[in-house]
């Protein structure tokens, strides 16, 4: 796992990860809050009872919300330990292990799609598979919410360099040099909601399929 100086140390400590975690998110009223921010926007869009997928649902944090309000939510993610808490975490739960660029999972399976704080994990090229694989699993009424990082404003500017310096990888400053709305146009998604939080420092989307070409 490349990247910062901490980010190894974070992934195989969870009270260091969970620490890291609860600080950079007292900006938008502390981890839970930020765990249920793709979720929010992603249940005011859809129906009760919806098929959601959490992509990249690490151990289940950003899923709770939606199986709170009753969704049948599916959790896909790389990492086979995270997806164990996930599954002790919530019995609800369906789990998958996979590739978030190439989810093993049937196209038009789900009415809604969160991809909460992942993407700036994925270098070019793989952050448009993941965009264009959510883009085949949604129906064609479907909805994408999207949670990430964004170029903060002065006031926490430095703290995010810092933070993007100890603990991610290098795709997340390249993140950041991105007009996140452009490139979900380009994968096959139509922004109908944005959001800056957090002084700038997190932005939030949420998309509709384009038809096909
Ligand atoms: C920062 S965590 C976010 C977890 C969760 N979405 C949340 O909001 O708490 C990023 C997650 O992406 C997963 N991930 C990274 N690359 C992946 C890939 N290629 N396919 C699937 N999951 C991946 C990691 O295992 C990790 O659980």
């Amino acid at each position: 796992m490349a990247g910062g100086p901490l980010r190894r140390l974070a992934y195989r400590h969870r009270w260091l990860y969970d620490s890291v975690t609860a600080v950079s998110s007292l900006s938008v009223g502390g981890t839970a809050r930020l765990r249920r921010l793709a979720a929010d926007w992603l249940l005011a869009a859809l129906p009760p009872g919806a098929r959601v997928l959490d992509l990249c649902c690490g151990s289940g944090e950003a899923a709770a919300p939606l199986l709170a309000a009753g969704a049948q939510v599916t959790g896909l993610d790389i990492a086979p330990r995270a997806l164990e808490l996930a599954a002790r975490r919530h019995p609800r739960l369906t789990t998958v292990q996979g590739l978030a660029e190439n989810p093993p999972l049937p196209p038009g399976s789900f009415d809604g799609i969160q991809i909460s704080l992942a993407l700036h994990e994925f270098p070019a090229d793989e952050r448009r598979q993941v965009l264009r694989a959510a883009r085949r699993l949604v129906t064609p009424d479907g909805r994408l919410a999207l949670v990430d990082l964004h170029p903060a404003g002065p006031a926490l500017r430095l703290p995010q360099q810092l933070f993007c310096h100890l603990f991610e990888t290098e795709t997340a400053t390249a993140f950041l040099a991105l007009d996140l709305g452009d490139e979900l146009q380009r994968c096959g998604w139509h922004p109908l909601r944005h959001e800056l939080l957090a002084g700038g420092a997190l932005q939030r989307w949420l998309a509709e399929p384009l038809p096909p070409p």
